[in-house]
């Protein structure tokens, strides 16, 4: 897959040289090409930002520079190709594993992460007649620049690439891995001593019994979802569950409500 970056900070992109990301660059099945956003400036002090139109706080990235960039990558890259350009942005839409599925699926991406208020809207829109775009949000909340959204989903990407794991049975228990059941957390994991700190490893996984094992990793997988995502359990399916696991279910005071169509727990505030 190649990947090209478009930033003002090409430093920040730094991490993409360490670890798995590092690794695969060195083994050719990523092929990454940084580039400074102020290359492609025309004036002394290399500025890339102006005052908004309407007014308002911030300052807005200018589109000449953005555009003479993306014309630029465009014409670096195999012919007649086009990559998918991924604009990281708060008020793009969620940036899920899902996406990261879709886009892993693809030989070229291109991102162009904004500092200040954002990218002239113009830019974005003369894009999207050249090649697909796609804008994404890492998560609610507001981070100083798009560098970081970056580095998340150039690794959420690069982990599910053919080859980069070293196995590749594992991404399969991902929380959010698709599957029989997509929106579920993964549970709690151990590994030696089987005694720290007076604390013990949960018996059942000292057992061998790959079954029993298998079934109380699901449970623990159920009440964790529970306990942190709410929102992913209301989205279970009615018919997901064994028998065994709909004990499990009920057990944490969860049952199928027919008149909410949805998974719900007893203790739950009935909606009006
Ligand atoms: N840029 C600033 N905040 C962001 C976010 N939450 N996701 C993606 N890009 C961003």
């Amino acid at each position: 897959m190649r990947i090209d970056v478009v930033t003002i900070f090409p430093e920040y992109l730094e991490p993409l040289n360490v670890s798995l990301v590092g690794k695969a660059r060195a083994r050719g099945q990523l092929d990454v090409h940084l580039h400074d956003l102020r290359q492609w400036t025309t004036d002394i002090h290399r500025t890339v930002d102006d005052t908004p139109y309407g007014g308002g706080p911030g300052m807005v990235m200018k589109p000449e520079p953005w555009g003479a960039a993306l014309d630029s990558v465009l014409a670096a890259g195999p012919e007649g190709e086009v990559p998918t350009l991924v604009v990281p942005t708060p008020s793009g839409r969620p940036f899920t594993q899902e996406l990261a599925q879709d886009l892993a699926s693809r030989s070229w991406l291109a991102f162009a992460p904004a500092r200040y208020e954002g990218i002239d809207r113009r830019v974005i829109e003369e894009a999207a007649t050249r090649m697909p775009v796609v804008e994404a949000s890492i998560g609610d909340y507001v981070l100083a620049g798009g560098e970081v959204a970056v580095l998340v989903m150039v690794e959420a990407i690069a982990r599910l690439l053919p080859g980069v794991l070293g196995n590749a049975e594992s991404h399969r228990d991902d929380s959010f891995a698709p599957g029989a059941m997509a929106d579920l957390l993964e549970g709690p994991v151990y590994t030696k001593p089987a005694e720290w700190r007076g604390r013990e490893v949960p018996e059942i996984l000292l057992s061998g019994h790959h079954g029993k094992i298998a079934q109380w990793r699901r449970e623990q997988a159920f009440a964790r979802t529970l306990a942190h995502r709410p929102d992913l359990v209301a989205r279970w399916p009615r018919d997901a569950f064994t028998k065994k696991e709909r004990e499990a279910l009920s057990v944490l005071g969860l049952a199928w409500d027919d008149s909410a169509g949805r998974f719900r727990s007893a203790v739950e505030p009935v909606e009006e």
